[in-house]
């Protein structure tokens, strides 16, 4: 599919552009979009941390979480630039009606109408593969929040990013943490390892990976339905494409030997600095043990053995998950920046809004 517009302003007045699909075995055209990303991660999201080229790379070739997706690009003025892109991700496995999308424009190619040219055609492809919403994030107060708004898409849940620097924690606050949650942790033992979950522990994970399904979501959100064989195809065979580290640290009830709780880091060899916090979770019958702060103590010593160059781990919490956010901040974890909400965006309706727009404009 290919789409025609006119640009509008200054010196591409009337001038055709074309919106083109990204062919993932180009290598040239991927490392512009690339550098597009991090000029606009550079304006949007000035505290870092930002993608380095690898996980790119991985997060448009594989995915987080595999889900099937297209990545479509507006030209720039010159042959071979790109001006904006947006990566459209449609769940194969559950939430068949929703989609969720990446728009980016870069910063000096902003406000020329770009951004509404790809949410036309991102929407007209939704439309094509069955989609009733599209989702997307933006933080509070940025160009994000601004175009969303333009478009008629309504807020949904709000997340905060909060950081922790590891330099200057303070082990004696860490230990008395500790020390506090043990008696209420008995009979649990902790277990970690690096990279892929292993095979022995594959059940397991899919438990508490479907633990996260009871973190706040839009009510429209369907529970992700977790298994081992899940666990194998979306969590492990993905791993590999973004080259990073990951640890896991998890809680096992000794009595039944059953894992009750995980937390899971990755670092980017590129960009080792950071910590990226992923999955937190404890299933539902070990609740209230202090499991959650435990694995997340446990993992920063870890990580100081392992990852001795860490500074800071930021992680996301949607802004009323009191118990995670709670952890963090007895942790030290702080705000950083600004709240981000999830836009949801009526596809029928813009779709006929679009039409009415057009035909006003002709
Ligand atoms: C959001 C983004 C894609 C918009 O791209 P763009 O090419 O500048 O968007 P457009 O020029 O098509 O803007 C369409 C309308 O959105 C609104 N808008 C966009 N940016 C705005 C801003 N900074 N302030 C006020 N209104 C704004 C305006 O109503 C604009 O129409 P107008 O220029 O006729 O007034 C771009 O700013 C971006 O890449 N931001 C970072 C990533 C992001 O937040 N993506 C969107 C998540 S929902």
């Amino acid at each position: 599919m290919e789409n025609n517009w006119r640009r509008r302003g200054g010196a591409g007045l009337g001038m055709r552009m074309r919106i083109e699909r990204l062919d993932l075995a180009d290598t040239e055209t991927i490392r512009a979009c690339f550098e597009l990303f991090l000029a606009a991660q550079r304006v949007d999201e000035p505290d870092g941390p930002w993608f380095t080229e690898r996980p790119f790379r991985g997060w448009l070739s594989a995915g987080w979480g595999g889900d099937p997706r297209e990545i479509w690009l507006a030209e720039g003025q010159t042959q071979g630039s790109v001006a904006g892109w947006y990566r459209l991700e449609l769940p194969d496995l559950e939430n068949l009606d929703q989609a969720e999308l990446t728009l980016v424009v870069h910063p000096a190619q902003r406000r020329r109408g770009i951004g509404r040219a790809l949410l036309k055609h991102a929407t007209a492809r939704a439309a094509e593969h069955g989609r009733s919403m599209l989702n997307s994030p933006a933080r509070h107060g940025g160009d994000g929040e601004a175009f969303a708004r333009s478009t008629g898409a309504e807020p949904g849940l709000v997340d905060v990013q909060r950081v922790m620097d590891v330099r200057t924690a303070e082990a004696g606050r860490l230990e008395r943490l500790r020390e506090a949650a043990g008696p209420k942790a008995a009979g649990y033992s902790l277990v970690s390892w690096t990279g892929l979950v292993p095979e022995e522990f594959i059940e397991h994970a899919a438990a508490l990976y479907a633990a996260l399904n009871d973190a706040p979501h839009d009510p429209q959100t369907a529970p992700a339905i977790w298994d081992a064989r899940r666990v194998r195809e979306r969590v492990n065979d993905l791993r590999p494409a973004y080259g990073l580290r990951t640890y896991s640290v998890a809680a096992r009830h000794e009595a039944t030997a059953e894992l009750a709780a995980l937390s899971e880091i990755a670092v980017d060899p590129a960009d080792p600095g950071w910590g990226h916090q992923m999955l937190t979770g404890v299933t539902r019958k070990h609740r209230g043990h202090r499991l959650g702060l435990l694995v997340k103590i446990a993992m920063l010593e870890l990580l100081r053995g392992t990852e001795p160059q860490l500074e800071r781990i930021y992680t996301w919490n949607a802004e009323s998950n009191r118990y995670m956010i709670a952890v963090n901040e007895a942790l030290g974890y702080t705000v950083q920046g600004r709240p981000a909400s999830w836009w949801k965006l009526d596809v029928a309706a813009a779709l006929g809004e679009q039409a009415l727009a057009s035909r006003a404009r002709s």
